[in-house]
Order: structure tokens, then C-alpha cells, then sequence
């Protein structure tokens, strides 16, 4: 998801986070080694005021202080005579023309801050403190006061991520909700609940549906006006026909008419299996339950004569009782159009085997055949309108497997046809869910 509106936002969003963050955490932490120092500052000049006022403690200050480089704390401010060598050697030798106030000195390589004073009695005095050690305090105090930041930072990014998810939810919603239609399902988008910025969209989607749904409709007319239009004029030219056959006499001219009334009756098969898909597609047929056994029984009692007359070997193996909610007259043109189309395209001497079983929530009707199976790649080719396998002498429309499919997904079930495994011959199979009241 590269193009994902949600990663780009969050992308940005913690992007801004971090960088305000890095500035936020430089900021305090400049401030904050300031202040520490200035209150160093301070401390060094409280210290020399304190003196000032009480010059009999100053002596007790500069008594031999046990470590001044910075391990003991405590011990980290020293007092210094000018001019003096102090008593310990660790301490800075300060020369006597030092000026008042602050002033940082380097004594054997260690740099020192100082501030220099003057008691009542004419001494001169300087307290003072390691510049590295100040540095260091002044360092750990700035770096306590980056935690909250660095914590508010990965906090702030997730809350982002958390605050985009849910702003985004109703487009997620959304397109699973376009996503799980199926094709037949032109019926507007619901806007409730829509953000206003997604509104117009959802509108420019319902309003596309509608104009498709209208397209749709307008075409399933026309294919069932002009069927239904052709039916009438083609009985009649049957009638003609019929007619036409008995006032002639010579053998060709009969052969003539016998190819005549062939034509016509593909025609008018054509003209069937427009209608039936047309109205398979118009839909709305109240679904009832139906005993699908029964019909699947009837629709093999029809077709007991035209097998016979191929000689081919028609059955059932597995016929179990089922029932499924559905328009009775779509299964019936599903189990016909299947059983046709296995007993049309086997071979005289093959066998046909109709099946019908649950297998879990569901019901399977299975037609077998010995016949020359389907070219491999374009099993699901097959169910496209007219389209037929190059080299079909059967006449047809090629219109039955279109007809089923659209049956099968207005039922939600599913329909295949396969080459039999290890042997030759096809397999057609629909499947279709049980309703729960007739597991
Ligand atoms: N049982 C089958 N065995 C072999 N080929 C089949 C079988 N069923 C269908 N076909 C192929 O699929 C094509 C489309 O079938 P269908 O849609 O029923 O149209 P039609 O039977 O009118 O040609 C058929 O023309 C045929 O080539
Ligand atoms: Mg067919």
C-alpha cells in the first residue's frame, strides 16, 4: 500500500512530531545548562558573600578539603587564598592581582571557574569550582529534563496513528462494503455515518450505479422486447412451413423443406434461451423451498427419451432428498441446461450420471459424462454468452452455461465445469448453501 492516504498522513504527522521534538529537546536542554550553570555561579558567589559577612568561617573553608576533583559532590566547591600557595596542592596557585569577580583559570591542564573577593580584613579570597565537574552537573541536570520529551515523542506517534485509523474508518468501511457487493448489487451506497468530505463521493458513486443500473435494465428489455417480438413471427413461419411441406411433393424439394424447418428451430431454440436469460436476469422471482430432488428427477424423466435415442447409458448414482430456497422455475432451468448440455455433447454408447447430495451446509448437484470434456483453459470462458468450443456440430445458442451462471449467482452458489479426473469426460458441479431451516 504505497499510495496509502493513512501511512502518508501518519508519515507526516510523526515526521512533524519528531522534528518539533528535536527542537523542543535542544531548546530545554540549552536553557536548562544555563541555568544549571548560573546557579553554579550563583552558588560561588552566595558562598564568597557568606565570608563576607562572617570572615572568622573563612579559615574553616579552606582547611584541606579531602577531594576536589569532582567524586564527592560536597566537595566539589574549594576556597583559595590569592597570592598564597594553598595547603592543598590539587588547588589552583592564584596571583594576588586577580581581579574582583568571576574569571576562569587553567591550573596544570584543569581549567577552574572563579570568583574572587575581598573580606573586610584585606584578604583576598577566591571560591571556585572544576569547570569539567560544573560541565558534568550542568549536563545530567539538562539531559533529566529531555525524559518527558522522548517519551511524549513515540507516545504523540502513536496516538497519531490510533487518531488516523479512526478518522479513516468510515473509508475502510466504505470500500469493504463496495468490495463484498456482488456484481448484481447496483443499490446505492447507505451515507450514514459518512464524513461530509466523503459525502460528495459516495454520492458520485450512487449516482454512477444508477446510471449503470438504468443501462442495465434497458438492455435486459431490449434482449427480452426483441425475443419476444421474433417469437411470433417465427411460429408462424413454422406454421408456414408445416404447410409448405404437405403440398410438396418431389424428395428434393421435401429434403429443402426438412433443412428449412432445421434452421427454424435453432432459430426459434435461440429465441428460447434469450427469453430465459433475459428473464433469469431480470430477477425477482419469489424464492420458495423446493424439492430439488423432485425436480432433478423430472428434469432426468424428460431427458430419458432423447438419451435412449443416443443410446446412452443415463442415471443416477447418489439422489438425495434436498431442499433449497430458490425461484422453483431458475432451478429447473439450471438442472435442465446441465443435463442437456452432458447428454447433447457424449457421444452415442457413452454414460451420463447425475448426482445430487449435501456435503456439509451445502447441496451438490453433479452431472458426469463420457463425452469429449472441455479444452483445457477455457472452462471459465464457457459461460460467457455464445461463446461455444470451435469445432461443435450440436446445434446451440450458447447461451445454457451463461443462463446457469446467472442463475448460480443470484442463488449464491457456485457453478464449475471441469474435465473428469482420470478419466475422459466432463464434470459439471453447482453448489449451493442450505437455507438453516433445511439442514
Ligand atoms: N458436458 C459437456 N461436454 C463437453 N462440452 C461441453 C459440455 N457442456 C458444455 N460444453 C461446451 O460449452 C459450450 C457452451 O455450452 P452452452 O452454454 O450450454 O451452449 P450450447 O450448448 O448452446 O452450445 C458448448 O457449445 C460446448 O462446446
Ligand atoms: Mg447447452
Amino acid at each position: 500500500m504505497n499510495g496509502s492516504l493513512r501511512r502518508r498522513l501518519w508519515r507526516w504527522i510523526a515526521g512533524v512530531t519528531l522534528a518539533s521534538g528535536l527542537a523542543a529537546g535542544l531548546c530545554s536542554y540549552l536553557i536548562s545548562f544555563r541555568e544549571a550553570q548560573e546557579l553554579q555561579d550563583d552558588q560561588l558567589r552566595q558562598m564568597a558573600l557568606l565570608m563576607e559577612r562572617h570572615p572568622e568561617t573563612a579559615d574553616g573553608w579552606m582547611s584541606p578539603l579531602g577531594s576536589v576533583d569532582g567524586n564527592d559532590r560536597d566537595a566539589r566547591t574549594v576556597v583559595c587564598p590569592l597570592g598564597v600557595a594553598p595547603k592543598n596542592p590539587k588547588l589552583p596557585l592564584l596571583p594576588g592581582t586577580l581581579p574582583e569577580g568571576f574569571q576562569t583559570r587553567v591550573h596544570h591542564g584543569t581549567a577552574w571557574r572563579l570568583y574572587v573577593f575581598t573580606l573586610p580584613s584585606g584578604v583576598r579570597l577566591a571560591t571556585g569550582q572544576m569547570t569539567a565537574v560544573r560541565n558534568e552537573i550542568a549536563r545530567d541536570s539538562a539531559l533529566l529534563t529531555l525524559i518527558p520529551i522522548l517519551l511524549l515523542v513515540p507516545a504523540l506517534s502513536l496516538l497519531a496513528a490510533w487518531i488516523i485509523g479512526r478518522a479513516l474508518a468510515p473509508v475502510t468501511h466504505l470500500s469493504h462494503q463496495l468490495d463484498t457487493r456482488d456484481d448484481t448489487n447496483l443499490t446505492p451506497l447507505s451515507a450514514h455515518g459518512v464524513p461530509s468530505e466523503i459525502r460528495p463521493f459516495v454520492a458520485a458513486i450512487n449516482g454512477l450505479m444508477q446510471r449503470l443500473s438504468t443501462a442495465l435494465e434497458q438492455q435486459r428489455r431490449f434482449i427480452a422486447d426483441a425475443a419476444h417480438e421474433l417469437r411470433s413471427p417465427l411460429t408462424a413461419l413454422m406454421v408456414q412451413t408445416d404447410n409448405l411441406e404437405q403440398s410438396i411433393s418431389s424428395p428434393e424439394g421435401k429434403q429443402r423443406v426438412m433443412q428449412l424447418k432445421a434452421g427454424l428451430e435453432r432459430a426459434g431454440k435461440l429465441l428460447e434461451q434469450l427469453l430465459s436469460l433475459a428473464r433469469r436476469q431480470a430477477g425477482a422471482a419469489p424464492a420458495t423451498d423446493v424439492p430439488f430432488d423432485r425436480l432433478v428427477q423430472q428434469v432426468i424423466e424428460d431427458y430419458v427419451p432423447f438419451a435412449a435415442t443416443k443410446g446412452i447409458d443415463f442415471g443416477c448414482e447418489r439422489f438425495e432428498e434436498v431442499t433449497l430456497t430458490a425461484p422453483a422455475e431458475d432451478l429447473l432451468v439450471l438442472a435442465r441446461n446441465a443435463v442437456d448440455n452432458a447428454l447433447r455433447y457424449t457421444p452415442p454408447g457413452g454414460r451420463v450420471d447425475v448426482n445430487l447430495y449435501r456435503d456439509g451446509g451445502e447441496v451438490v448437484f453433479q452431472v458426469e459424462d463420457t463425452g469429449p470434456g472441455v479444452p483445457a483453459g477455457e472452462e471459465e470462458r464457457l459461460f460467457e454468452p455464445f461463446y461455444r468450443v470451435v469445432g461443435n456440430d450440436e446445434t446451440g445458442s450458447g447461451l445454457g452455461l451463461a443462463i446457469i451462471r446467472s442463475i448460480a449467482d443470484r442463488l449464491g452458489g457456485t457453478v464449475s465445469l471441469n474435465n473428469r479426473k482420470g478419466t475422459k469426460g466432463a464434470l459439471f458441479r453447482y453448489r449451493q448453501p442450505l437455507t438453516q431451516h433445511n439442514r
